[in-house]
């Protein structure tokens, strides 16, 4: 019968013979050195993956699906809390945004940030994105190739932020994401099921610019999101 040092070193043996088959080399000591880290080290840190929004992005930045990206200077992807509970989506990037590469930074933008603090809430405190990451010369509507080739850029940004809320602003916003021709006067003012959010379509605001009169009704529609909010944070 074999003793138990005997067994040991046959062990040893197999092991050493299986390391050599598959070219795995270690010093005398390594391998205690790869089992336990010198006392007092930390254990190694995993290299963290780069978030998922952060890999669309660069997807995005690159992004040659249409052919605004022969006519745009910058992408303009999106911007903020990637973990807000409150999400805005406009409708495609102006001059301004265009220029910058950021969303809602001219003129509708600094409407967007009374309306966004109107509620108690900064602008870092939610995310802000577009249907279009790219601007349509002179301003000009989105076509709806265009909405369906860059839609799926938005859909991902939701599913990745996963907002309680979303307040789609206008009227590409809410018929896009709402897959609906309805207009935006028959959308506005009510929350509808959309995946794991509740969704609210106002008006935009740049048509509150020309339409300040209607200023009262988005007022409205951001007192039912502030309540859901609440709700959600009870
Ligand atoms: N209008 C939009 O819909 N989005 C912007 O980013 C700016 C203006």
């Amino acid at each position: 019968m074999k003793s138990l040092n005997e067994e040991l070193k046959e062990v040893v043996c197999i092991i050493k013979k299986y390391m050599e088959a598959e070219e795995i080399s270690l010093g005398r000591d390594s391998l205690k050195e790869r089992l336990l880290p010198p006392s007092g080290a930390r254990p190694a840190t995993v290299k963290a993956a780069k978030p998922t929004i952060d890999i669309l992005k660069e997807e995005a930045l690159s992004c040659t699906r249409c052919d605004l990206s022969e006519t745009r200077t910058n992408v303009v992807f999106g911007a903020g809390n990637t973990k807000a509970a409150l999400m805005f989506v406009g409708e495609a990037p102006g001059m301004q945004e265009d220029l910058q590469g950021l969303p809602f930074v001219g003129r509708a933008g600094a409407l967007l940030t009374k309306i966004i603090e109107s509620i108690g809430l900064k602008r870092s405190d939610v995310y802000i994105a577009n249907v279009l990451k790219c601007r349509p010369p002179e301003n000009r509507n989105p076509l709806p190739t265009e909405i369906l080739t860059c839609e799926e850029y938005l859909i991902k940004q939701i599913e990745f932020i996963k907002p309680k809320v979303i307040c789609a602003l206008g009227k590409f916003a809410a018929q896009t994401l709402l897959r609906t021709q309805e207009p935006i006067t028959k959308l506005r003012g009510r929350f509808y099921d959309y995946h794991h959010a509740k969704l609210m379509p106002t008006f935009h605001p740049a048509y509150l610019l020309r339409n300040p009169q209607d200023k009262k009704l988005v007022w409205e529609d951001m007192k039912k999101i502030r309540k859901e909010l609440g709700a959600n944070n009870e």
